[in-house]
């Protein structure tokens, strides 16, 4: 029987762009894909978008469209986002559809029927206005919502629940006997000190949210998003629908998850599993998460790492590869396209696109373009042979463990060995040397190993660098792609006799005066110095309803303070007609107090109150700012009606 393997990927939320932590997890799951495949492994990589619950709902209120509307938009990102990024899923699964809708209803009837699902009461603190419920360590001061600052009510409302706690004991002497059902160790210790805690039973339904899967007989409620997520796993390999898959599949799935998700994959999920008389996945393996630059990833500080831009500028190659050699796999990691850049010119472009060439080069000119046969028992061409040997055994070993930054460095020792014994037996001597003393079967024999260093590191690097690796076996002179090659397959000295093709570049070098000058030039762009011809971001579109859910009116300003903490902002009295209110502005650096007295301007009046240099501010003056380099307003304007109009006009 063939040997099988099943990886998957977290499906993602589709309230978001893709950032660089979906393309994290999608690439590792690519490689590890590929990687297995080559190693004649029957395999299934499934990845797709979780398209249900509250997150959904809202997106899709705020930009004014339905939620299947804004799903059905949003997740064909994802799947451009695999085919730049050469992604090789088998299957892309969304929770709409109705092949997914059907499980989760049929296992959600099941475990009822079974009386692992009970119908019960959920209480908590709610806040109205935001529709979710805040856990009190979560909670703002006087039991206020974190988020609108409101005032949270105690519900109390019908709920299902999963009989969790029941399972607890069987999933931990699960664990004990299977120490790989988490990776890494460190997550593995997080979940059984959590599993040996208290598990409580889990709410599993929503009866305020209308944008989920009904539950069968008793439709106001709907799943909860989560319960209904990871079910895709099943779902997707024919859990109700083609058994003989499910069972090809299922005993061998591995869920890769970001470390922030393991509670869901490590212990609500297989609970469920054991409830359902399903087998438990074989791991559940972590990841870290990326910092940009040092700093947290976030939309506000406008650093959030784009993909298509990373792949468009570097290759998707050059960043999948910088992605997965960077930092140990589990553990966190800073992203900065300066090391991305010193990553692209030190291990790709000088060690392995200038082994390439050289050896291209030497084929052609010193042996014809055609691989010459090897020499004998020359004892450094034994090392080199010996090493590439034996790097096929470490990487499958790192592989085994999902350790691709050491797998990489294997590969990677392999082609700088390459370039050493280029050192080491000097070609163009020998060719020179040939000549006169008959030197040209030493040369040759040096060839052939080149070509085999080659030959052996095209097929290593064939997962990781997909497009590249084939770009170099057609370079080879090989037939067909390193993809579809077995690794376990490869016998050194089999590439003697093949025709070399021509030389070309493999991964160009990047000029850093160039790319420093370019970069600036973006950075500019994007903080507001904008070109003629240049583009600026964009923010997402938003629907009529979301533009008048700002509500903007005409003020004028009574008076302008300093406040004594802040070299930014000046405490404003504005007069908006039917009231007077204070509004913090950071506006000090441009105007003198006596320069804005009087002034009539445009303020945000919907905006919730925030205290600002232990100033409540309640409102923002609106202005135009240009801002350099480093983000820094240069210069600012305010907003003013071009014509008198009454204090509080509505501006629409
Ligand atoms: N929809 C759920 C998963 C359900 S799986 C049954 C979800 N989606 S998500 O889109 O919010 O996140 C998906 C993955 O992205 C998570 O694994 C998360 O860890 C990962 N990342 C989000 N930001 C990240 C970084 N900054 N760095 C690395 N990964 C990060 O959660």
């Amino acid at each position: 029987m063939n040997k099988t393997f099943y990886i998957t990927t977290p499906i993602y939320y589709v309230n978001d762009i893709p950032h660089i932590g979906h393309a994290y997890t999608t690439i590792a799951c690519d490689v590890m894909s590929r990687y297995m495949r080559m190693r004649g492994f029957d395999t299934h990589f499934l990845t797709g978008t979780d398209e249900h619950g509250q997150k959904i709902q809202a997106a899709a209120e705020a930009k004014g469209m339905t939620p299947q509307e804004l799903v059905d938009k949003i997740h064909v990102n994802f799947k451009e986002l695999w085919k730049v990024l050469n992604i090789s899923n088998d299957d892309f699964i969304r929770t709409t559809e109705p092949r997914h809708v059907r499980v989760v209803q049929a296992m959600f009837k099941k475990l009822m029927d079974q009386g692992d699902i009970y119908k019960g009461s959920y209480e908590g603190w709610y806040c109205v206005p935001c529709e979710t419920y805040v856990s009190e360590s979560g909670m703002g001061e006087n039991r206020t919502c974190p988020d609108c600052g409101r005032a949270l009510t105690m519900m109390r409302e019908e709920s299902y629940f999963f009989r969790a706690s029941k399972y607890v004991p069987q999933l931990i002497e699960h664990y004990e006997k299977n120490l790989q059902g988490v990776m890494p160790r460190i997550r593995y210790n997080e979940i059984m000190s959590f599993l040996r805690g208290e598990v409580r039973d889990q709410s599993v339904s929503r009866t305020t949210l209308k944008w989920g899967i009904p539950i069968p007989g008793d439709e106001k409620h709907v799943v909860y998003v989560w319960f209904d997520a990871l079910i895709n796993y099943a779902t997707a390999v024919g859990y109700l629908d083609d058994p003989e898959t499910f069972r090809k599949y299922w005993p061998v799935v591995r869920h890769m998850v970001g470390k922030d998700i393991i509670r869901f994959h490590c212990i609500i999920w297989p609970l469920m599993l054991l409830a359902l008389g399903i087998n438990v996945p074989v791991s559940v393996v972590a990841h870290g998460w990326w910092t940009v630059d040092g700093e947290k990833m976030s939309k506000s500080k406008g650093n959030v790492v784009d993909p298509f831009k990373m792949a468009e500028l570097y290759g998707a190659d050059a960043f999948r590869y910088f992605l997965l050699r960077e930092v140990p796999f589990g553990s966190d990691g800073d992203f900065s396209e300066a090391a991305l850049v010193g990553r692209i010119n030190s291990d790709l472009a000088n060690d392995l696109g200038n082994l390439l060439n050289r050896t291209l080069q030497m084929i052609v000119s010193y042996a014809g373009g055609a691989v010459p046969q090897g020499g004998e028992n020359d004892p450094l061409d034994a090392k080199v042979r010996a090493l590439g040997e034996a790097t096929l055994g470490l990487v499958d070993k790192a592989m085994e463990t999902f350790s691709y930054d050491e797998a990489l460095k294997h590969i990677w020792a392999f082609i700088g060995r390459g370039n050493k014994y280029i050192d080491e037996t000097l070609p163009w001597k020998l060719h020179k040397e040939g000549q006169k003393e008959g030197q040209e079967e030493r040369l040759d024999a040096v060839l052939h190993t080149l070509y085999e260093v080659l030959r052996l590191s095209a097929l290593l690097v064939a997962p990781y660098i997909p497009e590249s690796a084939e770009k170099l076996w057609k370079q080879l002179g090989l037939p067909g792609s390193p993809l579809t090659e077995r690794l376990d397959g490869f016998r050194w000295g089999g590439g003697a006799g093949t025709k070399v093709a021509k030389a070309e570049v493999l991964f160009p070098r990047i000029d850093l005066e160039q790319w420093k000058k370019e970069r600036k030039k973006e950075r500019d762009a994007r903080t507001g110095k904008l070109e003629h011809g240049t583009e600026p971001e964009h923010e997402p579109q938003i629907g009529i309803e979301g533009f008048r859910s700002v509500e903007m009116r005409v003020a004028q300003i009574l008076k302008a303070e300093e406040i004594p903490k802040s070299k930014k902002l000046y405490k404003l009295e504005v007069d908006l007609g039917y009231e007077k209110r204070t509004i913090c502005a950071g506006i000090k650096p441009f105007f003198k107090p006596e320069e804005l007295t009087g002034k009539r301007v445009v303020v945000v009046a919907n905006l919730k109150p925030a205290k600002l240099a232990g100033v409540e501010s309640n409102g923002m003056v609106l202005a135009a700012s240009m801002k350099d380099a480093a983000g820094t307003a240069e210069s600012l304007a305010l907003i003013a009606p071009a014509s008198d109009v009454p204090l509080g006009s509505r501006v629409s």
